[in-house]
């Protein structure tokens, strides 16, 4: 009885304590990669609207695409003690961004580009937002896969095989190759006949996806060209808007390359609407921004505390992956 007393005693004085460490946060820096990527121009109006709502004063800066330029930013922010959001250029440089955060106490938060366990864990304050790549082109291929199979059309040039225009995101970058992999494990699965014709890194680019798909037409012209498949919407919409040249994906319904992305941006919901793409994955900005600004503003360190306010598993290596959900014509899934 005596042994429970102390024992509930010494694990509240703990709570208090994990509790107790760390003031009311209202103040973040928030680093962005490259704000003129739409998804993560988008991610930063959700962090801009949530930020607000949790009462966080946020101070915005763009590296532009150039790690040298994020580390100078950080390392001239004048130390305020204020929580680093992160959105690295290169991730394998999170580890200088913990020994910045550990040396300040400050709580660092890193998103979308994900530094590796080794290094969140070298840190009891440092976390991850993200997704699972794997789920999205999980997801992605089941979107494909249902469209190929009640849409027998789309060999357009009947030799027995989809000719596929496959355009990847950014080469070294964790959800390129996964999300890359997880589709063609499930064409290959699902004993589709399909030939990729082209595929090319485009950097998750609009322009690259564009000038990408528009070599190729002008080059093989469209006969080679009977699916398109994205890391990213952004991709899609650029090479959307190339085959717009050749008079496809404008509305007419005759006219149709079937076009997948990833990421549900609303350009490429409007597209959908529109029937000029047929598919998307909702890569969840709204709820990432809600799960950085809820870990930014916790008052504990605590993983089970945090979990609890945010809504969102936290694993041992503190990475909080929110769920991607299929976006088709027929709305979500
Ligand atoms: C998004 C891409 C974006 C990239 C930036 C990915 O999760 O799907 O659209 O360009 O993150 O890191």
């Amino acid at each position: 009885m005596r042994f429970t007393h102390i024992f509930t005693l010494s694990v509240l004085s703990a709570t208090m304590m994990a509790n107790a460490v760390l003031a009311k946060q209202t103040e973040a820096d928030v680093y962005y990669y490259d704000l003129s990527d739409q998804f993560v121009a988008n991610l930063a109006n959700c962090i801009k609207a949530e930020s607000l709502r949790k009462g966080i004063k946020v101070k915005e800066f763009n590296a532009a695409g150039d790690q040298l330029t994020q580390s100078t930013q950080m390392e001239e922010d004048p130390k305020t003690g204020a929580t680093l959001l992160v959105n690295l250029v290169d991730p394998a440089q999170a580890d200088q961004v913990v020994e910045k955060a550990k040396k300040n106490s400050q709580r660092v938060i890193f998103f979308n580009r994900e530094p590796s366990s080794t290094v969140l864990e070298s840190y009891d304050d440092a976390w991850y937002v993200g997704a699972d790549p794997v789920q999205a082109g999980d997801y992605q291929a089941e979107l494909v896969i249902d469209y190929i199979r009640t849409h027998p059309e789309i060999d357009r040039n009947k030799d027995g095989k989809i000719s596929i225009v496959f355009l990847k995101g950014e080469k070294n970058h964790q959800e390129t190759a996964s999300r890359t992999q997880a589709v063609i494990r499930e064409l290959e699965q699902n004993k589709i006949a399909y030939e990729i014709t082209f595929e090319s890194y485009t950097n998750w680019s609009f322009n690259q996806g564009y000038d990408y798909m528009a070599a190729q037409l002008t080059q093989k012209g469209i006969d080679k060209t009977e699916l398109l498949i994205g890391n990213n919407d952004s991709l899609i919409l650029g090479a959307i808007q190339a085959l717009a040249d050749y008079g496809y994906n404008q509305g007419n319904p005759q006219k149709v390359i079937p076009a997948f992305g990833i990421d549900a941006i609303p350009e490429a919901l409007t597209a959908i609407t529109a029937g000029n793409m047929s598919g998307t994955v909702l890569n969840d900005a709204s709820a990432m921004a809600k799960a950085i600004l809820g870990i930014a503003a916790a008052e504990s360190k605590d993983p089970e505390e945090i979990e609890k306010s945010i809504g969102y598993f936290i694993s041992d290596d503190h990475r909080v992956l929110i769920p991607y959900i299929k976006v088709s014509h027929r709305g979500t899934k």
